[in-house]
């Protein structure tokens, strides 16, 4: 049978299929379900930042209000968890005791100011990794894309000066220059984790109103973390995992090709079930057998696009065929 053993980040993983975080990976009982259904490691629901600090400011600690964080406490209030940290802690701590596969720590932040100490916390508390969900929507007309950028260095750096687990930053697409951009990124942390998926909006023409719209993937979202990880794959300098659109064993197969090193899944789970993870499982085991791939490392990168001198040249010819076979 093949054996589906990989590592992320410096961690050995059992299986490349990661439970992404979500409502999914809250408590123990939660983490429990994902190991007895085969993930090889899971991802806690993330501590927003704004939870962080609000709870620091309800203890007295500090004034940390600025501009970033004008409607924090009202949004930890709707988001209604105020003892989110707590939570969090706790589980990792009794993850630490019961649970056999890597449980990492997440972090949802845009600033580096605040949360360290939440970091250090979770590396104590048990965490094999921590993950930072970096969430900047570049959407600011007076914010330029320098200073956006700069936020994820300083973020990745912030954390990687407090604590020794690995560390990695779940991205979005949104760089003008993605691929230098993550290159100089993935000297910062173990790992990177592409793509960020955001809320999607539609416009509700009976209520004339804005709607958001499609909680949940599809499989046609991992085009894009596909591409970039074919195109970043043999570039960076730490592991890549792909995340958005990984619904079945196919799916895995093609993230593991281009050259991810483990895949991250929520969606598909949420649809069908924490079970659905064994029929991922074998999807992936069925790709194996039929191409006589005994290990991960068999395939892993098979497909890696870093032998293109010029991937931006590659991609025009691309553009340029598709066309010509249309006309
Ligand atoms: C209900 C829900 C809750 C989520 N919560 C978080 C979160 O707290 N932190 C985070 O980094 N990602 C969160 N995500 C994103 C997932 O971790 C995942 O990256 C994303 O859904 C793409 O994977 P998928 O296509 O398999 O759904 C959430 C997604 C969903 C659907």
């Amino acid at each position: 049978m093949a054996n589906l053993a990989t590592t992320w980040m410096g961690l050995p993983l059992r299986s490349p299929l990661i439970v992404a975080s979500s409502g999914l990976t809250r408590g123990l009982e939660d983490i429990r379900a994902c190991e007895k259904a085969g993930a090889g490691a899971v991802v806690l629901k993330s501590v927003f930042e704004e939870q962080i600090l609000a709870e620091l400011r309800s203890m007295g600690v500090g004034s940390i209000e600025g501009p970033e964080h004008p409607e924090g406490d009202d949004y930890v209030a709707r988001y209604g968890r105020r003892h989110a940290i707590d939570e969090a802690l706790e589980t990792l701590s009794q993850c630490r005791r019961e649970v056999g596969i890597p449980v990492i720590a997440s972090i949802h932040c845009a600033t580096a100011e605040g949360w360290q100490e939440f970091a250090v916390r979770a590396a104590e508390a048990g965490a094999a990794g921590i993950e930072l969900n970096v969430f900047i929507p570049p959407m600011s007309p007076e914010r330029d894309g320098a200073s956006i950028e700069q936020v994820y260095f300083d973020v990745a750096r912030s954390v990687r000066q407090v604590v020794g687990i690995p560390v990695s930053l779940k991205i979005a697409p949104y760089f003008s220059g993605l691929a230098r951009t993550a290159v100089l990124l993935s000297r910062e942390v173990q790992g990177l984790v592409l793509f960020n998926r955001f809320v999607h909006l539609d416009i509700d023409l009976d209520r004339l109103e804005v709607v958001t719209t499609r909680a949940f993937s599809d499989p046609r979202d991992l085009e894009a973390p596909l591409r970039w990880t074919a195109l970043l794959a043999g570039r960076v300098h730490c592991d890549l995992a792909v995340t958005t659109g990984v619904h079945d064993g196919e799916g895995a197969a093609k993230a593991l090709l281009a050259g991810a090193s483990a895949v991250q899944v929520c969606s598909a789970l949420y649809r069908h079930g924490i079970e659905h993870l064994r029929t991922m499982a074998d999807g992936l085991v069925a790709f194996m057998e039929r191409h006589r791939f005994a290990r991960v490392s068999d395939f892993r990168g098979r497909l890696a696009q870093s032998h293109l001198e010029s991937p931006a040249v590659w991609e025009r010819a691309q553009f340029m065929k598709v066309q010509a076979g249309i006309e």
